[in-house]
């Protein structure tokens, strides 16, 4: 069994399960530094768990977390995180349940001969132009937010980063640039959008 240790975490790692990335520790350390006591935080699209698990080693926090794969889910919960598997947040109780609402998407512009077979395509497949999943995320989140809370979302250069801002905006978040890093051939972001009262 593959295992690896971040922020005090370890996480283990499984076949046809997106493995921890750039994408990722640019996210946790976002998460980590925005957590505050207490607060109950849904992560969409957990994959292994592994950004769920850096929360919970280093943060006084509830999380809860939803993943599409049968694979992911059965992985995040090896890793002690406690998983929906649903597509987004179909499964969840609507309502202002949670303080801080995270997703690391799959955001590569992706056509039908790009895609990759079985389950991990969930894990990059972000549609022709890298933003379904963003979109419909954008879309439905402020759903399950309290008055004042706030999503973290990571995104790339490759799914347009003003684009995303603007749809943040216009779903009723203000919106910051809390973390960014460069990688081979793009330039990846965690958008914090503080929900607008
Ligand atoms: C880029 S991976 C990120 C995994 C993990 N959060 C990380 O940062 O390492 C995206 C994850 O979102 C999941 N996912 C994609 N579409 C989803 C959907 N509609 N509902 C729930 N999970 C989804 C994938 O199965 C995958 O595990």
């Amino acid at each position: 069994m593959v295992q690896i240790e971040y922020g005090n975490a370890h996480i283990r790692l499984a076949d046809k399960v997106y493995e921890p990335a750039e994408d990722s520790f640019l996210l946790a350390d976002a998460a980590v530094s925005h957590a505050r006591d207490g607060m109950r935080i849904l992560e969409v699209g957990t994959g292994t768990g592994f950004v769920s698990a850096v929360l919970k080693a280093n943060a006084n926090v509830e999380v809860v977390a939803t993943d599409i794969s049968p694979y992911a889910a059965r992985c995040a919960r090896s890793n002690g995180i406690e998983v929906i598997r649903t597509d987004m947040f179909r499964g969840l109780r609507s309502g202002p349940i949670f303080d801080l609402i995270i997703f690391n998407p799959p955001y590569l512009p992706t056509s039908d001969e790009e895609k990759v077979p079985g389950w991990l395509n969930y894990a990059f497949d972000g549609g022709i132009d890298g933003r379904a999943a963003v979109e419909c995320f954008v879309d439905e989140a402020g759903e399950y937010l309290v008055r004042t809370g706030m999503i973290l979302l990571l995104v790339s250069s490759l799914t347009g980063i003003e684009y995303v801002k603007t749809k943040m905006g216009s779903a009723g978040f203000d919106v910051n640039i809390v973390g960014r890093t460069r990688c081979f051939y793009e330039e990846l972001v965690v958008l914090l959008g503080n929900r607008r009262a």
